[in-house]
């Protein structure tokens, strides 16, 4: 029987072609592996998340309760979850603005007052309040007036955490 040399190449291409194949869904199969190996989701940039993807906030794991400022901390993430992340991220704006360095601009008993009832802020002509108020468009932030000083301090020591060497929390304490 006569081999016909075009088929017999024919055939030989092919057997290459689904080698290359094989080798490639392997090789694929093993980046991926390797990447879900290696991802550690608290480095990841924020922007490798794709778009379409909310981040309300960058987490950093919390600090041990022991360490300084520790508990406050901790309860600062579980308050600014369940009161502030709808609006706020640390360091991007959301629907209010970004929070970092707000300890910086802002005195902790300005940003009690403010938590607790902006809108009185902004009717007593506080000159901050009024032009921070405009340039989000007039929209009132909820007022929390069940709040405690010491509850909002830590939402701050929280804020303050997240952007921070971590040798640093105790910022907020030591104000
Ligand atoms: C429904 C949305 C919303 C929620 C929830 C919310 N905020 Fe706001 N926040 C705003 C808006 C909007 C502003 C901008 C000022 C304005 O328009 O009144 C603002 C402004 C602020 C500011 C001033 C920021 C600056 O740059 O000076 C601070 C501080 C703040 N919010 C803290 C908080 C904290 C803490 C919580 C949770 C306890 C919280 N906010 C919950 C919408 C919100």
């Amino acid at each position: 029987m006569r081999t016909n040399p075009a088929a017999f190449a024919l055939a030989l291409g092919m057997g290459f072609i689904v080698l290359l194949i094989g080798f490639l869904a392997l090789n694929v199969g093993g980046l991926v592996s390797f990447n879900l190996a290696s991802e550690d989701s608290t480095e990841m940039p924020i922007d490798s998340l794709g778009e379409g993807v909310v981040v309300a906030y960058k987490p950093r794991p919390l600090p041990p309760t022991s360490a300084p400022n520790g508990e406050a901390i901790v309860i600062g993430d579980a308050l600014f979850k369940n009161n502030c992340a709808q609006c706020h991220a640390v360091n991007d704006k959301v629907v209010g603005p970004a929070l970092a360095g707000i300890t910086k601009r802002r005195s902790i008993s300005w940003i009690v007052s403010w938590v607790h009832n902006s809108s009185k802020v902004v009717a007593s002509g506080d000159e901050y309040a009024v032009k921070l108020f405009d340039d989000n468009g007039k929209q009132q932030m909820p007022a929390f007036p069940n709040l405690s000083g010491e509850q909002i301090k830590s939402i701050l020591a929280w804020v303050e955490w997240q952007n921070s060497p971590a040798n640093s929390a105790g910022a907020v304490a030591a104000n």
